[in-house]
């Protein structure tokens, strides 16, 4: 067992998140990563509207009775979604856990902690988390630079980018990016953080409602296989490497790219594409280099599991050892 302020805060088992995902954070994983003790969060918009949100949230009610959450993230867009809708939704839902991610969740939080939901704010530079403290958010979770995803601009590294939050976040902290075995649990724990959160090691369990193609390919890239997309427009994203996500990058190296010279390589509906018909090459979709630390398709509590187990014979064994701990203990 891995006691955390992060299992005390929010009533979980195993110091492990399985983050928001557009197009995989559905029922059927986050229910896999409630049973196995850790804390999925349900995308909300990858529902297609407010209503829909709400009918995933019951059918993973129906797969666990453990805590899971929801995340809201807020996206700078020019016809942005009925936020407050999703929120109230979720509300309504009864879910008393909300990962918040993208922008200033200001708004947000005022209303979530109204209604008695908990919030953990998902951000990149430290300054964002302690913003994100002082407004009330009631965890946060701190993405680094090898994340999949949305890195923001700043290129701060997990293992800078972690102590130094560290040294200033009150409130219970995890660690994101990069993370997918007990080595990175032990670090991050090490580096002051309450726990891990984890996407693309996720994407490549039994649970992960993605194309079985796809969880290969994880499987099959090494920690080189991302790309950086959308650096010029100062958006970036660290997507999967492959012929879509390169010849973005070629566009962005020539210069002066717009929008609308990438809009119809980049397209989300390629990307949903791409997990449903299993064709790696037929979108953008998004994976960490932590693909260089995946070699198998567990299930979540398989994954879970072993994590937790790992990282608790590190501690004892690995580290006691070096401190001398592990011997006098074996020998009391
Ligand atoms: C396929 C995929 C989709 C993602 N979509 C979202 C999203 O919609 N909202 C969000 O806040 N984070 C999103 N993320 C980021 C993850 O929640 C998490 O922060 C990130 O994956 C951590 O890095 P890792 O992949 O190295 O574990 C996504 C990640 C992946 C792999």
């Amino acid at each position: 067992m891995l006691k955390t302020r992060f299992t005390e805060l929010f009533g979980v088992e195993h110091p492990i998140a399985q983050g928001g995902m557009q197009w995989v954070g559905r029922a059927e994983l986050v229910a896999g990563v409630a049973n196995g003790g850790g804390l999925g969060f349900i995308t909300a918009l990858t529902q297609p509207t407010p209503e829909d949100l709400a009918k995933e949230i019951k059918k993973c009610q129906g797969l666990t009775d453990k805590p899971f959450g929801v995340n809201l993230t807020i996206l700078p867009a020019l016809k942005p979604p009925p936020y407050e809708e999703y929120r109230q939704a979720i509300i309504d839902s009864g879910v008393k856990i909300v990962e918040t991610a993208g922008n200033n969740p200001a708004d947000h939080i005022v209303e979530f902690k109204k209604a008695g939901v908990k919030v953990i704010h998902k951000c990149t530079a430290v300054r964002h988390a302690l913003k994100a403290e002082k407004m009330g958010a009631d965890a946060i979770s701190i993405d680094g630079f090898e994340c999949a995803g949305h890195p923001g601009e700043d290129d701060i590294p997990g293992l800078i980018l972690i102590p130094a939050a560290a040294d200033k976040v009150k409130i219970p902290m995890i660690a994101s990016g990069g993370f997918g075995d007990a080595r990175g649990l032990v670090a991050a724990l090490a580096l002051g953080a309450e726990g891990i959160n984890m996407g693309t090691r996720f994407m490549a369990t039994a649970e992960s409602p993605i194309h079985q193609k796809v969880k290969e390919q994880i499987v099959e890239n090494d920690e080189r296989a991302t790309d950086l997309i959308f650096r010029t427009l100062r958006n970036t994203a660290r997507v999967a490497r492959n012929e879509v996500s390169q010849e973005v990058v070629a566009i962005e190296r020539k210069g002066n790219a717009k929008i609308e010279d990438i809009a119809h390589l980049v397209a989300g509906a390629r990307g949903k594409v791409v997990y449903e018909e299993g064709d790696p090459n037929y979108g953008i979709w998004s994976a960490g280099m932590v693909q260089g630390l995946i070699h198998d398709v567990p299930t979540c509590g398989e994954l879970i599991s072993r994590i937790v187990t790992e990282a608790e014979a590190i501690i004892a064994s690995r580290l006691g050892g070096m401190t001398g701990k592990a011997s006098a203990q074996a020998a009391e």
